[in-house]
């Protein structure tokens, strides 16, 4: 379905990232995994794109440097010739409540969550206009659509990317390119960590975590969906209903 299309996703040497990369190779897209830091967790994620029989190589890039995003996108069209889709996975949190939240922790959420997929857009933009093709998926959260005390910074930067996502749609729907998000729930990954105690389980209407394949099937759904940009897909068991 996705054959010689290829994909990047940031922030994919795990987590729901890793799951996007390998849900994409199967539909058999090649992928430039980009990862942060950890260089053998990429590789693992190429390895295992690569069993699809598709081509997969790991870039390690900061997506909240604007310059290194520039350099990144310049290697990858090198390698791979383009870039057809783009998910903008890459997230981080640094909790807190606002009387005590250091400036520190707003700029680096604000910087790695909404400006980093501003930077990707920014530098894939050129690519997708001169192949008059390009689908954007920009993975938000519930914390964007509805709030939630102790994370001010996240959910800001994740309602910043709604907005970017319906900005991009609606500046690039002529060109035809999409752009739309996925505002994932309470998933179970490294960012959420053991929450099998957590309160908010109760608040879930399926009654468990997602899992990062769930949301996977989403961004599969979004990469091959020809008529819908600009939505923003919920993936979160009902919680944010
Ligand atoms: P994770 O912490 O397991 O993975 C995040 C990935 O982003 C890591 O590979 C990390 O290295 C990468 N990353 C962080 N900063 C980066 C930077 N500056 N440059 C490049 N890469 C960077 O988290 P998870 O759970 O897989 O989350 C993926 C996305 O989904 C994030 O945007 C997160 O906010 C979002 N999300 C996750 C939910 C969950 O329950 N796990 C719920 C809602 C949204």
């Amino acid at each position: 379905m996705l054959s010689g299309k290829v994909a990047l996703v940031t922030g994919g040497s795990r987590g729901i990232g890793a799951a996007i990369a390998r849900k994409f190779a199967s539909m058999g897209a090649n992928v430039a995994v980009i990862y942060a830091g950890n260089q053998q967790a990429a590789e693992d994620v190429c390895g295992q794109c690569r069993e699809y029989g598709v081509e997969a190589k790991a870039y390690r890039c900061n997506v909240a440097d604007f310059g290194e995003v520039k350099d990144t996108v310049a290697a990858v069209k090198a390698d791979f010739g383009t870039v057809h889709i783009l998910v903008n996975n890459a997230g981080i949190t640094r909790d807190g409540l606002i009387p005590m939240m250091k400036e520190e922790a707003f700029d680096a959420v604000l910087d790695t969550n909404l400006k980093g997929a501003f930077n990707m857009i920014r530098h894939c933009a050129g690519l997708f206009l001169r192949g008059r093709e390009g689908c954007i998926i920009n993975i938000s959260s519930v914390s964007g659509l509805m709030g939630n005390a102790g994370q001010c910074n996240y959910a800001a930067s994740k309602a910043g990317l709604i907005g970017l996502t319906k900005s991009v749609a609606k500046e690039l729907a002529p060109k035809g390119i999409r752009c739309n998000a996925i505002a994932p729930g309470f998933i179970r990954t490294d960012m959420t960590g053991t929450q099998e105690n957590n309160p908010l389980l109760a608040m879930i209407p399926l009654g468990t975590m997602g899992e990062a394949e769930d949301v996977a099937q989403a961004a599969a759904y979004l990469a091959t969906a020809k008529y819908v940009t600009g939505e923003v897909l919920r993936v979160d068991g009902g919680i944010a209903m």
